[in-house]
């Protein structure tokens, strides 16, 4: 049986990233239309570059938790495959050991030029003056994508979640489309469907299953009886 795991903010929350829409979270901190659309990149690079670069320094610094390294555990140790959708945008899973993610939403180690599309490794601090490498224009922004943007590789976790037997949910609010749409495209396929998660989410009703709690706590715990 395949597995497909979604993951949100709460699994690296305990790595010290703050969520975003808990108390105090990022989006309380930051209005997303100042810095999380193509229109704010737009009006002013740099505010956008400032938020990005911040956050790349901070995730520079977290390390993985007891719940990524748990998930890793369970794709080296299960016979199927496990793949990961993260909506995350630190490297944590990667360092944690995991090998099959998918960062739906981009990630923060990457750069992208909005004229002509070529992709590279972001520098710690990126800026407004960056010149592309491939076609020498400004316009270099994080590769992240932004509200009114496509998420990524849509097509490939359409045909994962329907080869999937369990579709588990991790750390996610549910409010944000098309992941908070996973749950019910996965179960109309046949999988079965596990939430896990400090708080019930916005679409906790949608699972068969739900588990609540600290992710370091909850995940290895379930990884563990999985694999025994
Ligand atoms: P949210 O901040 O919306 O939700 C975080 C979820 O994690 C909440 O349901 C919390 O209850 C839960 N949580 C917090 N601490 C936890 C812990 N220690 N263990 C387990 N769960 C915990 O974050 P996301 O759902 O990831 O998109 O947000 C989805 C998208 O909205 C993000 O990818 C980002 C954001 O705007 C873009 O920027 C495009």
């Amino acid at each position: 049986m395949n597995i497909v795991i979604l993951t949100g903010a709460g699994i690296s929350a305990e790595s010290g990233l703050g969520t975003f829409r808990d108390e105090g979270g990022l989006w309380a901190q930051h209005d997303i239309q100042d810095v999380a659309t193509p229109e704010a990149f737009q009006r002013n690079p740099d505010l956008v570059h400032g938020f990005y670069n911040a956050r790349r320094a901070h995730a520079a610094k977290a390390q993985p938790n007891a719940a990524h390294r748990a998930l890793a555990k369970l794709e080296k140790d299960w016979r199927h495959n496990v793949d990961i959708v993260t909506q995350n945008v630190d490297d944590l899973h990667e360092r944690g050991g995991s090998k099959s993610v998918l960062h739906m939403h981009g990630e923060l180690s990457g750069a992208l030029c909005a004229r002509c599309g070529k992709r590279w490794k972001a520098p710690a601090v990126m800026s407004t003056g960056d010149l592309c490498a491939q076609c020498g224009q400004p316009g270099t922004r994080p590769d992240i994508v932004w509200f009114g943007e496509m998420p990524y590789q849509m097509d490939r976790i359409a045909h994962l979640l329907a080869q999937c037997g369990l579709f588990v949910s991790i750390g996610t609010s549910g409010n944000v489309y098309p992941a908070a749409g996973f749950v019910q495209q996965a179960r109309m396929l046949g999988a079965r469907t596990l939430e896990l998660n400090l708080e019930s989410s916005a679409g906790g009703s949608l699972f068969e299953q739900r588990r609540l709690g600290p992710a370091t706590e909850l995940i290895p715990t379930w990884v563990d009886e999985l694999l025994s």
